[in-house]
């Protein structure tokens, strides 16, 4: 069914309150509302009702044992659904909230498993972002807030890329300008009093962690090596371009030799490249991508998505990307790009 789709600018929470008051009437009365963070756009629901939130299934076409984080506007939030709060996640929250990371926690009955995906867990997360927080105050109730994309697609980072997938889908679309990071936030669980968990690698980084937790591990099937994510989602093939992808992660000549190498054996198809200024000087400028200069993480992070769905309008066969090593951000960085490259990645 065809939603009517309103499309709010808004800068400032002060002068804009009367379109974030009617946002948070919308998420109350059931409905869907997109929204601006610092990661990527979500697509937000009451997070205590069951059935705006198979609503957001629908909307997204996910599948629904695929559970969605509620966002919260601050660490009140966290009681009103979990069902403890450890010293450890208290820190946690403490130090990086608002901020690019979602906390994993034993949940309230009052959650529905439509939220849940089923599950005895609550992911929760509360967004550096003034416009999102105001959204999220206005709605006065948990909302359910995973990426705004149709499921396979890239998330979105702006509220133009979010509309592509999501006008007619939901009630009212926030537009709060770009998103400063890029990739979705950090998901952790605490393991033990001092173990943190990295359930999908994002904005707060393995160390930054190492500054709180005594420890902290991987998720083992993140490396593709064995067992179930433990972040359900992690096991879909995300962020898929419609064209193949290779990314070539190395210095800058031996990632410029490889993608010569690649156009020689490729002749005849068409290929898009997405890389950094310094490679594109060596590379036709058509169907080229350059997400910002060579080694810097937060450029390539804050231009990743946008650079992928750059191939739904230049249509490619192939398309060559010049990744990142993977310390600090590059670990969200690299597992993103491998999975929108089905895991072709080539280390020079
Ligand atoms: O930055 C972000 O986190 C963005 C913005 C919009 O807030 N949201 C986001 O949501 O990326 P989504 O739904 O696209 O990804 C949520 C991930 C999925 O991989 C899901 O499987 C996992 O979180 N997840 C949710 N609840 C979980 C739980 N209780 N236990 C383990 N993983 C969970
Ligand atoms: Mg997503």
């Amino acid at each position: 069914m065809m939603k009517k789709t309103k499309i709010v600018r808004i800068t400032d929470v002060e002068r804009d309150r009367e379109s974030l008051n009617e946002a948070g009437r919308i998420i109350r009365a059931g409905g869907l509302v997109v929204f601006p963070t610092e990661t990527v756009y979500g697509i937000g629901a009451n997070g205590l009702d069951g059935d705006a939130c198979r609503s957001i299934y629908t909307a997204k076409g996910r599948p629904s044992d695929n559970p969605l984080i509620l966002t919260v506007p601050d660490k009140k939030g966290v009681m009103q659904v979990a069902r403890e709060l450890p010293p450890l996640a208290e820190a946690l929250l403490d130090r990086f909230w608002p901020g690019p990371l979602t906390v994993i926690f034993p949940r309230r009955p009052n959650v529905p498993d439509a939220a849940t995906g089923g599950l005895d867990t609550v992911a929760l997360r509360c967004p550096d972002h003034a416009v999102a927080r105001a959204f999220l105050r206005s709605a006065g109730v948990p909302v359910a807030g995973p990426s705004a994309n149709l499921s396979g697609r890239p998330s979105p980072t702006t509220a133009a890329e979010a509309a592509h997938d999501m006008e007619g889908r939901v009630d009212m679309i926030i537009d709060g300008g770009p998103c400063h990071i890029g990739v979705e936030s950090t998901i952790v669980e605490c393991t033990d009093e001092r173990t943190v968990t990295i359930l999908r690698p994002g904005g707060v980084t393995a160390a930054m962690l190492g500054e709180v937790a005594e420890r902290v591990l991987v998720d083992t099937a993140l490396s593709g090596t064995a067992g179930v994510p433990k972040a359900p989602g992690m096991k879909y093939r995300h962020y898929a371009p419609a064209a193949a992808m290779i990314v070539y992660v190395g210095s800058g000549e031996a990632v410029a030799a490889a993608i010569a190498a690649q156009r020689r054996e490729t002749a005849g198809k068409r290929i898009g490249y997405l890389v950094s200024s310094e490679t594109a000087a060596v590379l036709p400028q058509e169907n080229c991508y350059i997400w910002g200069n060579r080694g810097d993480k937060a450029a390539l992070a804050n231009q990743l998505y946008g650079g992928l769905l750059f191939f739904d309008s230049h249509p490619v066969d192939l398309i060559l990307a010049e990744g990142v090593d993977e310390d600090g951000l590059g670990a969200a960085i690299m597992n993103r790009m491998g999975k929108a490259a089905g895991g072709h990645v080539v280390v020079l």
